[in-house]
């Protein structure tokens, strides 16, 4: 009977060193432990032995199993650390394989040329104010001096929603916000970005949505002088140290004065061509001194304060930097027009 069981352990210990998977090894651990294994069954003939054997047979077969036992776990380890390795080894990284670039998005070049705004007067004490798109007739119209059957109600076809709201067609409602909000307060100091809405056919100038920025700074004493120093600061910060600018006469209800800004032709510097139209100036924004009427409403006494205003249309100014010479491309998304312009 012992000689049985040494065999069964040879014959177990070849099959563990044999085995090549942790599954072979589990099958032969049922194999010899099992409550059915060949072990289990010398062990149930041990009553047919003598007594002074029973012991050591019972002994040796419990030798036997721990024996068996213990070289199973010792492959078991041994062939999982093998799989392991060989997983490491498999996924190894090459860090020689050439990369996969992530492409990188650009800022959009209205927002850039907006930042840029905003930063050039910030640096001249302007706070950034906003205010909402869809605006109420009052302060788009009236509260800038632009009764209801005002003619100049014209120059800006609107979007209206009701009666007596609109989607805002300039950006000059925030001054009116922002004094009120001030409550006669000195130095109103403020420009405001945002969209605006026209009900205009689309071509290669106009947009029924684009971008202004307005300005406004009302103090005791801010006189004309200031806003051109204002422009020609911001004009020769945004477009070279050699910029001149020139103020045209003009009308908007809620100035007076009020004029038209040119700046220098960028192309040409003056002397005439084609994108100036031979005049040596371009266009670009409107301004004046804000309406006594206006500071008043807004609850500023035009005695003792004056103000003056400005708003320019951001596509425009882009354009001009930039070269660009159809608006639609800032709204259709395309990737070629975009990326050229990096993270200005
Ligand atoms: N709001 C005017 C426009 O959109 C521009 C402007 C702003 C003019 C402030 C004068 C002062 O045409």
């Amino acid at each position: 009977m012992q000689d049985k069981l040494l065999a069964l352990k040879d014959e177990a210990l070849a099959q563990i060193g044999a085995a090549q998977e942790v599954r072979q090894l589990q099958e032969v651990k049922v194999k010899y432990l099992g409550k059915k294994g060949p072990i289990t069954e010398v062990l149930r003939g041990m009553g047919a032995l003598p007594a002074e054997e029973r012991p050591k047979v019972g002994q040796l077969a419990n030798e036997i199993r721990r024996q068996i036992e213990e070289e199973l776990e010792a492959r078991i380890r041994e062939l999982e650390q093998k799989q392991l390795e060989e997983k490491l080894q498999q996924e190894k990284v090459d860090v020689t394989l050439p990369g996969r670039p992530v492409r990188e998005g650009t800022t959009h070049p209205l927002n850039g040329v907006i930042e840029q705004i905003e930063d050039i007067f910030l640096g001249m004490g302007f706070k950034i104010a906003e205010g909402p798109e869809v605006e109420s007739d009052y302060y788009n119209f009236e509260a800038l001096n632009l009764p209801k059957n005002h003619p100049a109600r014209d120059m800006q076809d609107s979007f209206y929603i009701t009666e007596e709201i609109l989607l805002r067609t300039h950006t000059s409602p925030v001054q009116v916000r922002t004094m009120e909000a001030m409550k006669g307060q000195v130095p109103v100091k403020i420009i405001c970005p945002g969209k605006v809405f026209r009900r205009d056919t689309d071509d290669a100038t106009h947009s029924h949505q684009f971008m202004q920025i307005e300005g406004l700074y009302v103090d005791e004493g801010v006189s004309m002088s200031d806003l051109k120093g204002i422009l020609l600061q911001f004009a020769r910060e945004m477009f070279g140290q050699n910029q001149q600018i020139r103020l045209r006469p003009s009308f908007f209800p809620f100035t007076e004065p009020s004029a038209e800004v040119d700046i220098s032709c960028i192309l040409c510097g003056g002397t005439g061509c084609r994108v100036c139209k031979h005049s040596g100036w371009i266009e670009i924004l409107g301004s004046g001194m804000v309406h006594p009427w206006v500071l008043e409403r807004a609850g500023y006494d035009p005695n003792k304060y004056t103000g003056f205003a400005f708003g320019m249309g951001v596509e425009r100014i882009a354009m001009l930097k930039y070269g660009i010479d159809d608006i639609r491309h800032f709204y259709t998304n395309d990737g070629r027009f975009l990326s050229q312009f990096g993270r200005i």
